[in-house]
Protein backbone atom coordinates (compact mmCIF):
# COMPACT_ATOMS: atom_id res chain seq x y z
CA UNK A 1 0.00 0.00 0.00
CA UNK A 2 1.76 3.55 -0.85
CA UNK A 3 1.85 5.82 1.70
CA UNK A 4 -0.57 9.30 0.87
CA UNK A 5 0.99 12.69 1.02
CA UNK A 6 -0.62 15.75 2.18
CA UNK A 7 -0.48 18.38 -0.04
CA UNK A 8 -1.64 22.44 -0.31
CA UNK A 9 -1.87 23.69 -3.56
CA UNK A 10 -4.18 27.19 -4.12
CA UNK A 11 -6.29 26.72 -6.78
CA UNK A 12 -7.80 29.52 -8.40
CA UNK A 13 -7.08 31.39 -5.12
CA UNK A 14 -8.44 29.14 -2.22
CA UNK A 15 -6.27 26.79 -0.26
CA UNK A 16 -7.30 23.47 -0.64
CA UNK A 17 -5.34 20.54 1.36
CA UNK A 18 -6.19 16.68 0.74
CA UNK A 19 -3.89 13.51 1.32
CA UNK A 20 -3.44 11.90 -1.97
CA UNK A 21 -1.43 8.67 -3.54
CA UNK A 22 1.80 10.10 -4.77
CA UNK A 23 0.67 8.48 -8.04
CA UNK A 24 -2.27 10.82 -8.52
CA UNK A 25 -2.25 13.21 -11.53
CA UNK A 26 -2.91 16.66 -10.78
CA UNK A 27 -5.41 16.55 -13.48
CA UNK A 28 -7.33 13.45 -11.69
CA UNK A 29 -6.44 15.97 -8.14
CA UNK A 30 -8.65 18.67 -9.92
CA UNK A 31 -11.44 16.41 -11.08
CA UNK A 32 -11.74 13.68 -8.98
CA UNK A 33 -10.45 15.77 -5.32
CA UNK A 34 -11.45 18.74 -5.98
CA UNK A 35 -15.21 18.34 -8.45
CA UNK A 36 -12.97 20.72 -11.03
CA UNK A 37 -14.21 18.94 -13.76
CA UNK A 38 -13.45 22.05 -16.51
CA UNK A 39 -10.28 20.74 -16.81
CA UNK A 40 -10.70 18.15 -19.50
CA UNK A 41 -8.76 14.76 -19.96
CA UNK A 42 -8.57 14.00 -23.58
CA UNK A 43 -4.74 12.25 -24.69
CA UNK A 44 -3.49 11.76 -21.22
CA UNK A 45 -0.32 11.70 -22.66
CA UNK A 46 0.58 15.26 -23.60
CA UNK A 47 -0.64 15.73 -26.92
CA UNK A 48 -3.71 17.17 -26.87
CA UNK A 49 -3.60 19.86 -24.68
CA UNK A 50 -7.08 20.08 -23.29
CA UNK A 51 -6.03 19.30 -19.78
CA UNK A 52 -4.13 22.46 -20.17
CA UNK A 53 -3.82 23.92 -16.45
CA UNK A 54 -1.49 27.18 -15.00
CA UNK A 55 0.81 26.40 -12.25
CA UNK A 56 1.99 29.70 -11.33
CA UNK A 57 1.22 31.28 -14.44
CA UNK A 58 2.71 29.06 -16.74
CA UNK A 59 0.68 26.52 -18.85
CA UNK A 60 1.45 22.43 -17.91
CA UNK A 61 0.06 19.70 -18.72
CA UNK A 62 -2.44 18.04 -15.62
CA UNK A 63 -2.21 14.51 -17.46
CA UNK A 64 1.72 14.79 -16.78
CA UNK A 65 1.92 16.45 -13.89
CA UNK A 66 1.76 14.89 -10.38
CA UNK A 67 -0.66 16.30 -7.87
CA UNK A 68 1.78 16.34 -5.32
CA UNK A 69 4.19 18.75 -7.92
CA UNK A 70 1.43 20.98 -7.44
CA UNK A 71 2.19 21.23 -3.35
CA UNK A 72 2.86 24.75 -2.30
CA UNK A 73 2.21 26.26 -5.62
CA UNK A 74 -0.98 28.08 -7.53
CA UNK A 75 -2.89 26.72 -9.54
CA UNK A 76 -5.52 28.06 -11.99
CA UNK A 77 -7.94 26.32 -14.12
CA UNK A 78 -10.77 27.71 -16.56
CA UNK A 79 -13.34 27.87 -13.21
CA UNK A 80 -10.72 30.40 -12.48
CA UNK A 81 -9.83 31.99 -15.27
CA UNK A 82 -13.44 34.56 -15.46
CA UNK A 83 -12.98 38.31 -13.04
CA UNK A 84 -15.69 36.12 -10.40
CA UNK A 85 -17.39 33.27 -10.75
CA UNK A 86 -19.91 32.83 -13.15
CA UNK A 87 -18.36 35.90 -15.01
CA UNK A 88 -16.45 35.68 -18.76
CA UNK A 89 -13.02 37.77 -19.15
CA UNK A 90 -12.19 39.50 -22.09
CA UNK A 91 -10.91 36.31 -23.56
CA UNK A 92 -13.83 34.18 -22.93
CA UNK A 93 -16.48 36.82 -24.35
CA UNK A 94 -14.20 37.23 -27.80
CA UNK A 95 -14.51 33.12 -28.26
CA UNK A 96 -18.14 33.45 -27.31
CA UNK A 97 -18.26 36.67 -30.24
CA UNK A 98 -15.95 34.47 -32.51
CA UNK A 99 -17.40 31.34 -32.07
CA UNK A 100 -14.19 30.11 -31.47
CA UNK A 101 -15.53 26.95 -29.79
CA UNK A 102 -17.68 24.46 -30.66
CA UNK A 103 -17.61 20.76 -28.51
CA UNK A 104 -15.65 22.79 -26.41
CA UNK A 105 -13.49 20.02 -25.37
CA UNK A 106 -10.59 21.66 -26.29
CA UNK A 107 -11.89 24.91 -25.14
CA UNK A 108 -10.60 25.11 -21.43
CA UNK A 109 -6.69 24.23 -22.41
CA UNK A 110 -6.99 27.05 -25.44
CA UNK A 111 -8.40 29.59 -22.87
CA UNK A 112 -5.40 28.74 -20.30
CA UNK A 113 -2.97 28.28 -22.95
CA UNK A 114 -3.72 31.75 -24.46
CA UNK A 115 -4.14 33.27 -21.22
CA UNK A 116 -0.28 32.45 -20.60
CA UNK A 117 0.33 34.02 -24.05
CA UNK A 118 -1.53 37.29 -23.58
CA UNK A 119 0.14 37.86 -19.85
CA UNK A 120 3.59 37.23 -21.54
CA UNK A 121 2.92 39.27 -24.71
CA UNK A 122 -0.06 41.74 -24.69
CA UNK A 123 0.38 42.12 -28.20
CA UNK A 124 0.76 39.11 -30.06
CA UNK A 125 0.60 38.93 -33.87
CA UNK A 126 -1.20 36.31 -35.56
CA UNK A 127 1.90 33.87 -36.30
CA UNK A 128 2.35 34.26 -32.25
CA UNK A 129 -1.15 32.86 -31.45
CA UNK A 130 -1.29 30.31 -33.91
CA UNK A 131 2.18 29.08 -32.63
CA UNK A 132 1.54 28.66 -29.05
CA UNK A 133 -1.47 26.48 -29.92
CA UNK A 134 -0.03 24.24 -31.65
CA UNK A 135 0.25 22.08 -28.59
CA UNK A 136 -3.89 22.21 -28.33
CA UNK A 137 -5.87 20.01 -30.89
CA UNK A 138 -9.18 21.16 -31.75
CA UNK A 139 -11.44 18.93 -34.17
CA UNK A 140 -13.68 21.02 -34.63
CA UNK A 141 -13.36 24.48 -35.17
CA UNK A 142 -10.37 24.64 -37.88
CA UNK A 143 -8.51 27.44 -35.04
CA UNK A 144 -9.40 30.58 -37.34
CA UNK A 145 -12.47 31.39 -34.53
CA UNK A 146 -9.44 31.10 -31.99
CA UNK A 147 -7.20 32.97 -33.55
CA UNK A 148 -9.51 35.65 -34.28
CA UNK A 149 -11.01 35.83 -30.77
CA UNK A 150 -7.39 35.89 -29.22
CA UNK A 151 -6.25 38.57 -31.49
CA UNK A 152 -9.61 40.58 -30.47
CA UNK A 153 -9.17 40.11 -26.95
CA UNK A 154 -6.01 41.22 -26.92
CA UNK A 155 -6.95 44.31 -28.90
CA UNK A 156 -9.80 45.19 -26.40
CA UNK A 157 -7.43 44.44 -23.21
CA UNK A 158 -4.98 47.07 -25.08
CA UNK A 159 -8.01 49.46 -24.74
CA UNK A 160 -8.38 48.70 -21.50
CA UNK A 161 -11.46 46.37 -21.50
FE1 LIG B 1 -3.18 16.00 -21.23
FE2 LIG B 1 -4.04 15.37 -23.66
S1 LIG B 1 -5.01 14.99 -21.75
S2 LIG B 1 -2.30 16.55 -23.10
FE1 LIG C 1 -14.40 20.74 -30.32
FE2 LIG C 1 -12.21 22.28 -30.20
S1 LIG C 1 -14.29 22.91 -30.14
S2 LIG C 1 -12.35 20.13 -30.12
Amino acid sequence: MTTKRLITVTVNGETRSAEIEPRLTLADFLRHTLDLTGTHVGCEHGVCGACTVLIDGRSARSCLTFAVQADGHAVTTIEGLGPEPGALGVLQEAFQRHHALQCGFCTPGMLTTLTELLNDNPQPTEDDVREVITGNLCRCTGYAGIVAAALDAARRIQEGA
